[in-house]
Parts: structure tokens; C-alpha cells; sequence
């Protein structure tokens, strides 16, 4: 199965990639540290939801809930947050760390496709980093559109055509033709929401949308946070062999000794929509 297609696959994303945060706790891990932005990603989405107190808010693709977790402080006194993602895992992760929060929290394993909430609910809906993840983005976009109030705003963040371009080019040849994995990665399809085609998508079913560009990029001092990065990304059938992690690991070792690190760019940014 192509990269695009397995990133849409319900199954691997339910069952393996996204069975619980460990996968995207990797990723997360390398942002956290080594990102060069004044502010981090996560705080940054937050002020772009300009949320008030009272507001209906539904997060679809939540994931373990970092977004509410990091800003817990900063949400506003009777916001009601439903949160949902379509493993059933992510949403337990999220439950478990705001569940009993003194703000309203309700939890649900749902997929955007098909959302279980009457027109009309929602002032806000986000979609952080998941809308590429969607197979039938039209059929979301219409759901995101019927349960959002009339002056409702829908946030999505997504990443761009060079986002972390850099990556599959610091793996040696031979391991990319070995390792389809790695040979693919940043260098075939592109996401299917992205910065560079999100307006497009948009636009059919919202009158106003703005990009925010979240300016940033990562200077890597550590060779095993990388090395977690790129393997929360192989393929299920894929066994990378022993050999081709160490010749990495000694790859990328020798690079940041030289070179004093390894600078990767980030190309990430959120659409704020209404209408
Ligand atoms: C890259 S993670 C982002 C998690 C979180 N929004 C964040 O930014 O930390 C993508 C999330 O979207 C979820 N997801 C993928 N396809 C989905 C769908 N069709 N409906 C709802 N959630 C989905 C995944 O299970 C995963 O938790």
C-alpha cells in the first residue's frame, strides 16, 4: 500500500499507528525539544481559537488531548469541550488527563466523517494535524459544516510540502532502497490537506478563510530522538534490520558531532474559516 493510501487506512490508523500516543509521542518528543520557535505549537493553536467563556467547542482527531492539557490553565470558565478521534485509545488517553479537570470535558471515539451531534451545536471546531488523514475530506467538511452554529469558525492545522524535507535525505542511499519506509517518506505523494491546497478545500464551505504561519524549524543536538522520530513512522510490515539502525545511528552521530547539529525545517500553520 502506497504512503498516502495506509495514511488514510482506518485500520492502521485505528489499530497501529494511532492505537495509543506512543507513535506520536516520539514525533512530539523532537518538537518539544529541539524547536527553535518563541512559542511552542500547541500554546501558538490555542490563541488562534480565541475562545470565550460559554462556547461549545468539539476537537475532532484529539488525540491524547494535548491541546487542552498544555492550555488547561488559559481555557475560560464554562466552555464546554467535547473532544473525539477515531481510536478508541487516544480518546481514553484524553480522558484519563482531563476527565476530571474543573472544566467540562465530554469524550466520544468518533470518526469526522460521520459526527453523532445535531446541526447547529458547535461554536468552534478544531482540527489539529488530522484532516490529511481523511479519505473522504468533502463528506468531513460537510459534517464540520452541518454541526458548526451559523457564525461558527472551524480551525485545521496541517503541514506543508516542506515540512521536515530535510529528513528522508539524511538517511543513507542504500538504506532508502532497502527500506520503503524511508525511501518514500517526503519524497512521494504529498499530504492531501495541506498548506499549500487547504484554502482550496475550504473555500466550497466557507465564505472567509486565513492562513496563520507558524514560524519555526528544529535544530537536532541528540541522535536517539531523531532516531525515535523516523521509526514511529515505518510501515507495519516492515522489520528495519539491526545493521540499518546502527549504520543510522552512526550516520547521524558523526553528523551533529561534525556539524555541532542537524537543522530540519518545519513547515506547519492553521486555517481559521467562517463564515
Ligand atoms: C497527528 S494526530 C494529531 C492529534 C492531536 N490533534 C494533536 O495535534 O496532538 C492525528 C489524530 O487524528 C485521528 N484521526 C485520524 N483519522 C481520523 C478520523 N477519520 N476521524 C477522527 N479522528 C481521526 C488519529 O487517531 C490521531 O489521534
Amino acid at each position: 500500500m502506497s504512503e498516502a493510501k495506509l495514511f488514510q487506512d482506518s485500520n492502521y490508523l485505528q489499530k497501529n499507528q494511532y492505537r495509543d500516543s506512543s507513535n506520536l509521542d516520539a514525533r512530539a518528543a523532537l518538537h518539544r525539544k529541539f524547536s527553535t520557535a518563541v512559542t511552542d505549537w500547541q500554546p501558538w493553536v490555542f490563541d488562534l481559537l480565541k475562545l470565550e467563556s460559554g462556547m461549545r467547542v468539539l476537537e475532532c482527531g484529539c488525540g491524547p488531548g494535548w491541546l487542552w492539557r498544555q492550555n488547561v490553565d488559559r481555557i475560560p470558565v464554562g466552555c464546554h469541550i467535547t473532544l473525539t478521534d477515531l481510536s478508541a485509545g487516544m480518546v481514553a488517553e484524553a480522558e484519563a488527563a482531563l476527565g476530571s479537570s474543573t472544566h467540562r470535558f465530554d469524550f466520544q471515539t468518533a470518526n469526522i466523517q460521520a459526527l453523532d451531534f445535531p446541526d447547529d451545536t458547535f461554536d468552534l471546531v478544531v482540527a489539529n494535524h488530522m484532516l490529511y488523514h481523511v479519505p473522504d475530506l468533502p463528506q468531513a467538511l460537510s459534517e464540520i459544516q452541518r454541526v458548526l452554529k451559523a457564525n461558527g469558525r472551524f480551525i485545521a492545522a496541517t503541514n506543508g510540502n516542506n515540512h521536515m524535507k530535510e529528513l528522508p535525505l539524511l538517511v543513507p542511499e542504500e538504506i532508502r532502497q532497502a527500506t520503503t519506509s524511508f525511501r518514500v517518506r517526503g519524497e512521494g505523494e504529498a499530504l492531501a490537506f495541506r498548506l499549500e491546497n487547504g484554502r482550496s478545500l475550504l473555500e466550497p464551505y466557507f465564505n472567509q478563510v486565513d492562513l496563520h504561519l507558524y514560524d519555526d524549524g528544529l535544530y537536532i543536538t541528540e541522535v536517539e530522538p531523531l532516531l525515535a522520530y523516523a521509526f514511529s513512522m515505518i510501515k507495519p510490515d516492515e522489520d528495519v534490520p539491526e545493521t540499518a539502525v546502527a549504520q543510522l545511528r552512526q550516520a547521524w552521530q558523526a553528523k551533529i558531532e561534525a556539524e555541532g547539529g542537524i537543522h530540519i525545517s518545519k513547515d506547519s500553520g492553521v486555517f481559521v474559516a467562517s463564515n
